[in-house]
């Protein structure tokens, strides 16, 4: 059981986890600013603000890490001016390098979501993706996000996990760690070895990880910061059963020995079940038994 920590604690504990985890964040996760990325981060933009979202001429994000939405819309043309937002400064570092390197301007500022220093009606997007359940107090963050935000204004949360799928996703989980003896014999792969120095502490992320939700508790959160034409949908069940799988296998091996054929196969199919969930199953099934939810709003005129 993760210990019972007070809302300040968790703060402290995101902030040194991330802080941490900031220089392996985009190797370890597969974050691309080419186009594989910018494809992947338009599409799910897509999903509920239509096919051609935007532009939007002033975005906040909160919890940007090293900037895997914002850059990848600006490269997009959809976002013009962009504000980043997070709690750890070590992920604004990797951000800001990030920025530099691809040729774009960015502000950004070390803020926790519950408080955030910017006026009234600062912006007409404000995003975050994999970031509210970090944050220890929702309607607080909310009511931020909607005072920030202008009249018409649009908000998006993207990549927030969801109670049931998240239930759903531990069998896959719970298979893959049963069979990896197995598998690593047949890919001639030894075990992984002990963690660098520098990774994040895995006791930790029990910790920081402090909701999951139900798509309706997303909606009445919205709701309740006064936005309206709230939308939430599902994404990706077969992709993320198929990708929990092989990452589990992958994390019990030395990455070093583990077969580029077999890399290339995790990699195909999982974009292949992506294009599956995308097409034939988010708009037929109900959001909760997805692995991921995505939430939208408007700030009433
Ligand atoms: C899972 S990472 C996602 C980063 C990035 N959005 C992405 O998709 O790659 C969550 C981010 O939220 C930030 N975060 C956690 N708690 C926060 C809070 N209370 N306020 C603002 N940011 C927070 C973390 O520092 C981290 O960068």
């Amino acid at each position: 059981m993760p210990p019972v920590l007070s809302a300040e604690e968790i703060r402290e504990v995101n902030t040194r986890y991330h802080d941490v985890a900031a220089d392996h964040y985009d190797s370890k996760w597969g974050i691309d600013f080419g186009e594989l990325g910018g494809e992947q981060v338009l599409q799910k933009v897509r999903k509920v603000l239509g096919a051609h979202p935007g532009p939007f001429e002033s975005s906040l994000e909160i919890g940007s890490g090293t900037g895997y939405f914002t850059l990848n819309l600006m490269r997009a043309g959809v976002i013009e001016q962009a504000t980043c937002s997070d709690i750890s400064p070590g992920m604004l570092a990797a951000l800001s390098a990030n920025a530099q390197r691809l040729g774009l301007e960015v502000s950004t500022a070390a803020a926790d979501a519950e408080a955030l220093p910017f006026p009234d009606e600062s912006f007409d997007l404000v995003l975050g993706h994999a970031v509210l359940h970090h944050i220890p107090d929702l309607p607080t963050a909310w009511r931020e996000f909607e005072r920030v935000l202008r009249p018409g204004g649009t908000v998006l949360f993207a990549g927030e996990p969801s109670r049931y799928g998240d239930r759903l996703a531990t069998v896959p989980k719970r298979a893959a760690t049963a069979v990896a003896p197995l598998w690593r014999r047949v890919m001639r792969a030894g075990p992984a070895p002990p963690a660098e120095g520098g990774a994040p502490d895995a006791a930790l992320e029990s910790v920081v990880d402090v909701h999951a939700f139900a798509p309706g508790e997303l909606s009445e959160m919205a709701r309740g910061a006064g936005l309206s034409d709230v939308r939430v949908i599902g994404e990706e069940l077969l992709a993320n059963w198929f990708g929990w799988t092989n990452r589990t296998l992958e994390a019990t091996a030395d990455p070093n020995e583990v077969p580029w054929a077999w890399k290339w196969y995790a990699y195909r199919g999982y974009l292949a079940l992506q294009r599956v969930d995308r097409r034939v199953l988010e708009s037929r099934l109900p959001p909760a038994i997805f692995y991921n939810l995505m939430v939208s709003a408007k700030k009433p005129l």
